[in-house]
């Protein structure tokens, strides 16, 4: 499969980011307010077919010790070709030499054991919308 792997925001089209993030009810945030949750991230990755972006992922991140991995996606028609591992590896590499976590959910939780990852075992959130991310599961 060719695509190509951006890892900036430069000239990436934020209306296509915030429609695949929309599609799988990870962002609901406008393309503006998105444009700039990517842009404050540490790293992002972009994977594109010509114009077409076809994944996409971001850490937040000091740069040395702590990153977390947020909005990891693929368009539904390129997955189960390794692309979100891809994206996954190139935001490691980043933030390479820290601790790292994620918080997924409930449906994906064996994927990430299936990349490498552990479960936590003492994690806490204080969460915006509560009650929701409790009903889908997320929190006791
Ligand atoms: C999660 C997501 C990014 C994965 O993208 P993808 O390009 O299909 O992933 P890859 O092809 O790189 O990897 C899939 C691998 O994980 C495995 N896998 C998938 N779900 C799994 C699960 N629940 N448990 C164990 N392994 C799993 C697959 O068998 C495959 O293994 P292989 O590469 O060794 O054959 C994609 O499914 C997606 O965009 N989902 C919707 C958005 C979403 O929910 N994102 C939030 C994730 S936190």
């Amino acid at each position: 499969m060719k695509y190509k792997i951006v890892k900036s925001c430069k000239n990436i089209d934020f209306s296509q980011v915030c429609e695949i993030l929309h599609f799988y009810g990870l962002s609901d945030l406008d393309v503006d307010t998105q444009e700039k949750v990517f842009k404050n991230s540490y790293a992002v990755v972009f994977l594109l077919d010509e114009k077409k972006i076809i994944g996409v992922g971001r850490a937040i991140s000091d740069g040395i010790c702590q990153a977390a991995l947020y909005n990891l996606a693929v368009r539904d028609e390129y997955q189960g070709n390794g692309l979100g591992k891809v994206i996954v590896d190139h935001l490691l590499k980043q933030v390479e030499g820290c601790n790292v976590i994620l918080y997924t959910h409930p449906k994906h939780i064996g994927l990430y054991e299936h990349w490498g990852f552990s479960r936590l075992k003492t994690a806490y959130a204080i969460y915006i919308d509560e009650e929701h991310y409790r009903e889908e599961g997320f929190i006791e």
